[in-house]
C-alpha cells in the first residue's frame, strides 16, 4: 500500500501523542498499569471488544482468546487493550437476547468512539453478538476484524451424535410421546454441550459467523474452526497481527461492505441452509452500512442458490464435520461461479484470493451445486393479506406436504395462552390445522422471541405427528425446524393483520408462489380492526421503554430508528 497512515494520523494520537495537560493524564494512567512509552508510542491502539461472561458458555474461551489476540497485536507493533462488553448469552438472557442486540451494538460503537482506539477486534459468536458487534463497528467506521468464537464439539449420547437445540426439540417430543425415559433425558443433558463454543448445528450462531466471514470481515476459514481446536487460538493471534496492518492501511468496514459483499453473504447463507434469523440481522447490518437491502433480495437469491451444506437442521451433519470437510472456504469454492470474487476483505485481498486452493474433502458434508441436498432454496419470503410486508419460511426444514396447504386456524392470543392450550388432551386439533401465535413480534414479545416453532399439540405428538403449519410474528431458533412461518410484518401487537385472525378462519399457504392468504373478506377484517383494542405497552421506563419507542419491524431488521446510517457522529472533543 502506498498511503499508509503516519503515527500522527492515528486517532489515539490525540489522546497520547500530544503534549498538554490532558495527554499527561492519559499517559500517567497508562504508566499506572506498568506500561511505559515504548509500549504505546506511535503505535495503533487496538481495542479488543470481548463478550466473555460467566453466564455464556459459548464464549467461555474468549477470556483467554483475548490473550492470543494481544500476542498478535504486540508482535505486529500495536498496543492491545481489552474492553469488556455485554455478553448476549442465548440460553440465559430473558425475555430474549434479541431485546439487547441493539444495546450491544450501541455499546460496541460507543466503547470504540469514547476511547483512544484505532482498530477493533470483535470477539463473539453466540447468536446476536455477531450482528451486534458488527453493527456497532460499521457505525463507528474504524478498521475492524471479527473473530468468531467457533462452534463447540459434537454432542454425544449413547453412541449417537447430538446437535444443539435441534436434538433437544426432537427428543423433547419423543419424551412427550413417552418414547424416552427420564434417565435418557438426564444423560442427554450431560452430553449435548461437551465444550466451550457456540451451538454446533447450522443455527443462528454458525450462520452469522459464516455470514460475517462471507462478507469479508474475518480471516479466511475462521468461522468454521471448532472453538476447542488449537487452530482457534492461532487464528486469534493472526487476527491480532492483521488488525495492526489494517489500521496503517486504513482498511475501514466501508471499503469491505459493498452491496456485492452482502449479496455474497446471502448466497452463502442460502447454500448453508442457514437460520431465518440471519434475514433480520443482515438487513440491519446492511442498513448500518448505508446499503438498501430488503427481504425480497433474500427470496431472489434463494431461488438461485440451492442448499449444499448437509448440516442439521436442514441436513445430517454438524459444524465439526463441516470443518473437516473443508469449511466455509471449501463451500465458497463450490459456489464460486455464483459469488462476486472481487470483493475486498479484511486480509487486504479479495474473496477469490482468500478461497483459492481450498477444496471439499467430504463430499457428503458439502455437496456440489449439481447434487444439492435441497434444490428449492433455503428461505422463502411470502406475502399476502396476512403479511403485507412479508414473512419468512425455511421450506428445506419442513415437511413438504405443508408447503402447499389450506387449513383451519387455531389462534392463540399470546405465548401463555398457547402454552396452556397445547398440552390439553381435548384440544380440537388435527394435523391439518394451522396454529397461529400473536403478540410475539418486536414490540409484542417484547423483543421478537424465538417462539415461532410452536410445539405440536401433545395429543398429536402422541399420535406420531411431528410437523404442522405454524404462523407467528416471532422468530425461531436457527436450530429449529418444521413448517414455521415467521416474522409476519407488520406484527400483531401494533395492529398488523395477524392481530385479527380468529380460530376457525382459514389460511392458505403456497410456498412455490410465495403467497400467504387469510380467507377473510376485507370488510370483515376492517370490522375486526375497528373492534380491536391495542395491548398495553410492556414498559413504562428504562431500556424497554426506549426499545418500544424506536424498534423497527422485522422486515426493516429490527434496528433502532436513530442508529441507522445517516449523518456522521462527531469524534469526541478531548478536553
Ligand atoms: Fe450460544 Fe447457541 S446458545 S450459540
Ligand atoms: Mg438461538
Amino acid at each position: 500500500m502506498t498511503d499508509r497512515k503516519r503515527p500522527e494520523q492515528l486517532r489515539s494520537h490525540r489522546w497520547l501523542g500530544v503534549n498538554d495537560l490532558r495527554s499527561f493524564g492519559h499517559r500517567s494512567r497508562l504508566r499506572q498499569f506498568g506500561y511505559d512509552k515504548p509500549d504505546w508510542d506511535g503505535k495503533p491502539v487496538i481495542g479488543i471488544i470481548n463478550t466473555w461472561s460467566d453466564l455464556n458458555a459459548c464464549h467461555a474461551h474468549l477470556r483467554s482468546r483475548a490473550e492470543d489476540v494481544k500476542r498478535g497485536v504486540w508482535q505486529a507493533g500495536g498496543f492491545p487493550v481489552e474492553l469488556p462488553a455485554m455478553s448476549l448469552s442465548e440460553p440465559f438472557i430473558k425475555p430474549t437476547t434479541m431485546l439487547y442486540r441493539n444495546f450491544l451494538a450501541m455499546e460496541t460503537e460507543e466503547l470504540l468512539r469514547s476511547h483512544p482506539i484505532d482498530g477493533a477486534v470483535l470477539l463473539g459468536g453466540c447468536d446476536k453478538t455477531t450482528p451486534a458487534l458488527i453493527m456497532g463497528a460499521i457505525s463507528m467506521g474504524i478498521p475492524a476484524i471479527y473473530v468468531p468464537a467457533g462452534p463447540m464439539l459434537r454432542g454425544n449420547w449413547a453412541g449417537r451424535r447430538l446437535g444443539s437445540g435441534s436434538d433437544v426439540w426432537k427428543y423433547w417430543d419423543e419424551k412427550r410421546a413417552g418414547n424416552i425415559s427420564d434417565a435418557d433425558w438426564n444423560e442427554m443433558e450431560g452430553g449435548i454441550a461437551r465444550s466451550f463454543g457456540t451451538c454446533m448445528v447450522m443455527g443462528t450462531a454458525a450462520t452469522m459467523m459464516a455470514i460475517a466471514e462471507a462478507m469479508g470481515l474475518s480471516l479466511p476459514g475462521a468461522s468454521s474452526i471448532p472453538a476447542a481446536d488449537s487452530s482457534h487460538p492461532r487464528m486469534c493471534s493472526n487476527a491480532g497481527r492483521r488488525i495492526v496492518d489494517m489500521v496503517w492501511d486504513d482498511l475501514t468496514p466501508d471499503k469491505i461492505l459493498s452491496a456485492a459483499a452482502f449479496d455474497n453473504a446471502i448466497r452463502v447463507h442460502m447454500a448453508l441452509g442457514g437460520s431465518t434469523n440471519a434475514i433480520v440481522h443482515v438487513i440491519a447490518m446492511a442498513r448500518r452500512a448505508g446499503i438498501t437491502l430488503d427481504m425480497d433480495r433474500f427470496d431472489e437469491i434463494s431461488r438461485q442458490v440451492p442448499v449444499i451444506a448437509n448440516i442439521t437442521p436442514s441436513g445430517n451433519y454438524l459444524m465439526e464435520d463441516f470443518y473437516y470437510a473443508g469449511g466455509i472456504r471449501a463451500l465458497m469454492t463450490e459456489l464460486r461461479d455464483l459469488l462476486d470474487l472481487s470483493c475486498m476483505t479484511v486480509t487486504g485481498k479479495t474473496v477469490g484470493e482468500n478461497i483459492s486452493g481450498s477444496k471439499v474433502h467430504l463430499p457428503d458434508v458439502i455437496h456440489s451445486l449439481a447434487d444439492p441436498i435441497y434444490a428449492g432454496g433455503a428461505t422463502a419470503v411470502l406475502k399476502g393479506n396476512l403479511a403485507p410486508r412479508g414473512c419468512v419460511m425455511k421450506p428445506s426444514a419442513a415437511e413438504q406436504r405443508l408447503c402447499q396447504h389450506r387449513g383451519k386456524v387455531i389462534a392463540f392470543d399470546d405465548y401463555n395462552h398457547m402454552a396452556r392450550e397445547i398440552e390439553r388432551d381435548d384440544l380440537d386439533v388435527t394435523p391439518d390445522h394451522i396454529l397461529v401465535l400473536k403478540n410475539a413480534g418486536p414490540q409484542g414479545g417484547p423483543g421478537m422471541p424465538e417462539w415461532g416453532m410452536l410445539p405440536i399439540p401433545k395429543k398429536l405428538v402422541k399420535a406420531g405427528v411431528r410437523d404442522m403449519l405454524r404462523i407467528s410474528d416471532a422468530r425461531m431458533s436457527g436450530t429449529s425446524y418444521g413448517a414455521c412461518i415467521l416474522h409476519v410484518a407488520p406484527e400483531s401487537f401494533i395492529g398488523g393483520p395477524l392481530a385479527f385472525v380468529q380460530t376457525g378462519d382459514e389460511i392458505e399457504v403456497d410456498v412455490a408462489n410465495r403467497r400467504i392468504h387469510l380467507h377473510v373478506s376485507d370488510e370483515e377484517l376492517a370490522r375486526r380492526r375497528a373492534a380491536w383494542t391495542p395491548p398495553k405497552p410492556h414498559y413504562q421506563r428504562g431500556y424497554g421503554a426506549m426499545f418500544a419507542q424506536h424498534i423497527g419491524q422485522a422486515d426493516d431488521g429490527c434496528d433502532f430508528d436513530f442508529l441507522q446510517a445517516g449523518a456522521a457522529t462527531p469524534e469526541p472533543e478531548i478536553h
